[in-house]
This record gives structure tokens, C-alpha cells and sequence, in this order.
């Protein structure tokens, strides 16, 4: 495929003002756990209205999500990523990855389960795709837009059969350090894992995505196969998945072994629970100058609100 030059698609302006917040937002790409903590003035948002998610894939044909947030550039997109098992610096993932073979792939499906089954990747596109542009909000407070291409992680779940006993799912990503050279980092609990309760995983807004841009996923982006759960923080999406397993207890997911002070099993985003070191009222889109307001459950709390009635959101952060 062309490689698409960053010029081709992304105004000099943005790439400006984009550099611009990068400088003023001072985020930190060396330290695993020293993420960015940002202040700043936000404009006021206006209230969302319903959500129209669905667009029809693969092509791209969507330009913005359904308040009217321009896409973040395919430049952004996949040049500035979080992807441990290549790197901790964001703008050296993509290269790292460049060569990163992603088939043959292999998704194994198991656990609580009535039919256990190995997707491959040809299963994988199987499933109709459809393209779903939603908001990626960062637990270290930067956003984008993203157009995804994928299908409900909820048609791949029901055709495995679930047991009654299975109330939660846990994602495993590749672990192989002869190709993914930032496994070497030491100090972190490899494999990535992570995890969701069953009904958050069937909730139509979780996807299993395959593609971005209407292209398939590079490597940088979990390629070939990731989840998006756009209402959590952007760290529940795991890459690069091969293993998807029903089970009966919460999992521990890596970033909650990592550092469970900081980072707990629900992320959902909330501008009312501080991260620990820093607020997460704000946030910084890719593209603007000046913060704006976090949106509760990142603006999606019309579907997903329900999810979480009667919960305490501060203490099952
Ligand atoms: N998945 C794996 N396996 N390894 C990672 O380091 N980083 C997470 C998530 N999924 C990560 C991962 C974090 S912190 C974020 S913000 C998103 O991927 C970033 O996705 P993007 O690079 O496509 O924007």
C-alpha cells in the first residue's frame, strides 16, 4: 500500500498548533509511569445530543463524530501512540513497528464458554464491518477523533456462547519479545491484559476493530485485531489481541497490577475522579489550542450511563 505523507493529509496549521500542545501540555514519553499532568484554560462544550454512531464501512465517509468534532489527522493518529510492548516514547512506536508481521494471526476464544473457537484473521473479516468515528480520551489527558473500522465485540462473544457462570472478559495481547523490543522494559507485568464485565463488553458501543481511516490497522495501532471502548480511558483498549477469555472473577489488568493506587479495573472517564496526581477535568484535543471540558463517560453517557446505576464511581475508579 502507499505510504501517505503527513503533508498529503494534514493542513501545516494543525501541524502547528498540534506541536503547540504537545510543547504546552509537556507530556512525557520516557517514564512508565510518569504521565502527563496538564492545566490550562478549557472552552465551554455544548450539551451532546443523541449519538449517531453508526456509519457504514469500510471506506471512510464520516468527517466528524456526532457533536460535530472534526477527525484528528491520519498523521496523529498513528505517529503519536501508546504501545508499551515497541516502546515508552509515543513518536518512536510507529517506526519500531514497521515491520511488525501481523499474519498469520490467530484471536483464540475460550473460557466460560459452550464453543471455543480460533478466529482467524479471514473469521475475523467475516464479520460485518462498519466504520464508528469515536472520541479516544487518554488517561494522561490528550484526545483525538478517531474513525475506526470493526464490528461489536458483542456478535463475536455470542457466537462463542457464553456460560451462565462467565461474568466478565478478559483480552490478552501478543507477548513476544523477539518482536515486540520494548517487552525488554523491565518492571512491567507482561503480558498487556485487561479486561471489562460481560454487559459493558456487550454493550453495542465496544468494538473489535480492524481498521482506521478506512485502511486496515498499522501496526501501531493494534494492528491486527484491537478493542475500543470509547467511554473508558483510551488504556482499556487493548492491542494487538490473541486471546479473548469469558471468565467468572474480575481480571487484574496491567496497568491496574502496575500501579492499582492509580489505575482501577472500570476507567471510565470522569471528569469528578482525579487521577491520583493529576485532574482529569480537562483534557487537550490533538488539533486545539486552548483545553476543554472532559465529558462524563467521554460523552457517551446516554448509552452507557445505565451500566453503572447505584455504583460508586469514585471508588470503582
Ligand atoms: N495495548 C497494548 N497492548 N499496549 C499498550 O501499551 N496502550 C494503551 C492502549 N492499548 C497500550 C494498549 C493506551 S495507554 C492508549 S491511550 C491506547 O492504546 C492508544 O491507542 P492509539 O495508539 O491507537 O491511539
Amino acid at each position: 500500500m502507499r505510504k501517505i505523507h503527513p503533508s498529503e493529509i494534514t493542513p501545516e496549521s494543525i501541524y502547528h498548533s498540534r506541536r503547540q500542545f504537545i510543547k504546552s501540555a509537556g507530556i512525557l514519553t520516557g517514564g512508565a509511569l510518569l504521565l502527563a499532568a496538564c492545566g490550562g484554560e478549557a472552552p465551554s462544550i455544548a450539551p451532546a445530543p443523541t449519538a449517531t454512531l453508526l456509519k457504514p464501512g469500510p471506506t471512510l465517509t464520516g468527517s466528524m463524530d456526532e457533536l460535530g468534532n472534526p477527525l484528528t489527522p491520519y498523521a496523529d493518529v498513528s505517529g503519536f501512540n501508546n504501545f508499551y510492548e515497541f516502546s515508552l516514547s509515543k513518536t518512536a512506536v510507529a517506526d519500531l513497528a514497521r515491520d511488525f508481521e501481523t499474519s498469520p494471526w490467530a484471536v483464540q476464544v475460550g473460557g466460560l464458554v459452550d464453543k471455543p473457537r480460533t478466529f482467524d484473521l479471514d473469521d475475523l473479516m467475516r464479520f460485518t464491518q462498519e466504520e464508528r468515528i469515536y472520541r479516544l480520551r487518554c488517561v494522561e489527558t490528550w484526545s483525538m477523533v478517531v474513525p475506526w473500522t470493526g464490528f461489536p465485540l458483542a456478535t463475536l462473544l455470542k457466537e462463542v456462547e457464553p456460560t451462565s457462570n462467565a461474568a466478565y472478559v478478559r483480552f490478552e495481547t501478543l507477548s513476544d519479545s523477539e518482536r515486540m523490543p520494548g517487552l525488554n522494559t523491565g518492571g512491567f507485568p507482561w503480558p498487556y491484559v485487561e479486561g471489562l464485565r460481560l454487559d459493558e463488553a456487550m454493550n453495542d458501543l465496544c468494538i473489535l476493530a480492524t481498521g482506521v481511516y478506512g485502511k486496515p490497522l498499522p501496526p501501531q495501532n493494534g494492528a491486527p485485531v484491537r478493542l475500543v471502548v470509547p467511554w473508558k480511558y483510551g488504556f482499556k483498549s487493548i492491542k494487538s489481541i490473541i486471546r479473548i477469555d469469558l471468565v467468572a472473577e474480575q481480571p487484574t489488568s496491567f496497568w491496574s497490577a502496575a500501579a492499582p493506587n492509580e489505575y482501577g479495573f472500570y476507567a471510565n472517564v470522569n471528569p469528578e475522579v482525579p487521577h491520583p496526581r493529576w485532574s482529569q477535568a480537562q483534557e487537550g484535543r490533538f488539533g486545539e489550542s486552548t483545553r476543554r471540558d472532559t465529558l462524563l463517560f467521554n460523552g457517551y453517557a446516554e448509552e452507557v450511563g445505565h451500566l453503572y446505576t447505584g455504583m460508586d464511581l469514585k471508588a470503582n475508579f
